[in-house]
């Protein structure tokens, strides 16, 4: 059984396929009749172990565009509460004879652990600080959509990056396309080695919004944190805040992406987040279309 566990594992050929077949599928979801039967034949089980808006219901729709039968498990209203374990979890799901599960969870490494226990192909929507492949395929496609192509582009990913998953599968997905890469945020922020991963780090926001093309603006994920990485929310803004000011005194036009949520006036201010250079909503929008993408494929390595 073929999985997607994480960006780390795939080859830029992948990418290419994958962003071919969501070609496909985003001129099909345009049409009047946005559904193909496709997947009649699968049954995808999307199993949420923490909290999501956007991934859930892309998923959930993506997987309905393609005619697949879909059931929903929150962790919150489940037997998870009473003590029950993942894989007996899973396990319990799939005897009602489910093939895909897409699985989001707190913990790191939580779809390759599932992927070595079950008999079903997994797709990761994001485990705790890890990976969130789909996220940086929809961030990719969508920077291919505006700007042409990825390869050759200066992308700089801005914020949190210790804590997240988006910035680690932005950085395997840029880099196996060919883009320059650099993070910026405060040093508390940036895990120690990034640099092994080909990416270069800048501490100051307007020296890497003079050099990109496209700034990637993360939250900062207090959630994930057990102590603060930094003194206040007003100084983070003060010194990594993207505000229409400093975006109208750079000397070209950039691209601004958020994977949302958002927090307005935190790391991004609402004149830049409505703004005709933001592409927030197209990354929403592109989401889908990567996603029926990606369940496609791997639905056509499943025996039936
Ligand atoms: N971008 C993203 O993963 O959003 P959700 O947490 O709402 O799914």
């Amino acid at each position: 059984v073929d999985h997607l566990l994480g960006i780390k594992y795939l080859k830029p050929e992948d990418i290419d396929l994958i962003f071919k077949t969501a070609d496909h599928f985003k001129e099909v979801i345009n049409r009047p009749i946005k559904k193909v039967p496709s997947l009649r034949d699968i049954t995808i089980a999307n199993l949420f172990f923490e909290n999501s808006t956007r991934t859930r219901l892309s998923f959930e729709l993506a997987e309905k565009r393609l005619s697949a039968d879909v059931i929903n498990f929150s962790s919150a209203s489940s037997s998870v509460k009473k003590g029950e374990t993942l894989i007996d979890t899973v396990n319990n799901i799939l005897a009602m004879k489910v093939d895909m599960v897409v699985m989001r969870h707190p913990n790191p490494g939580a779809g390759i652990f599932l992927s070595k226990h079950v008999d079903a192909s997994i797709v990761n929507a994001g485990d705790g600080t890890h990976e969130h492949p789909t996220q940086a395929l929809l961030d990719s496609y969508s920077i291919r959509e505006r700007l042409g192509e990825v390869k050759g582009k200066k992308i700089v990913i801005v914020g949190d990056i210790m804590h997240s998953r988006v910035a680690l599968s932005n950085i395997f997905a840029l880099k196996l396309q060919g883009a320059e890469v650099k993070v910026c945020g405060p040093k508390t922020l940036i895990p120690k080695h990034i640099e092994s991963l080909g990416v270069k780090v800048e501490t100051n926001l307007i020296k890497a919004l003079e050099w990109c093309d496209v700034a990637n603006m993360l939250r900062v994920q207090n959630e994930r944190m057990e102590i603060s990485y930094f003194p206040s929310t007003r100084e983070y803004t003060q010194q990594f805040g993207l505000n229409k000011k400093i975006l109208d005194s750079l000397n070209k036009e950039i691209v601004v992406m958020h994977p949302g949520p958002i927090n307005r006036g935190v790391e991004i201010t609402s004149d830049v987040a409505d703004s005709n250079q933001a592409i927030i909503l197209d990354q929403v929008q592109n989401g889908v279309a990567i996603r029926m993408a990606v369940i496609y494929l791997l639905a056509s390595k499943i025996n039936r």
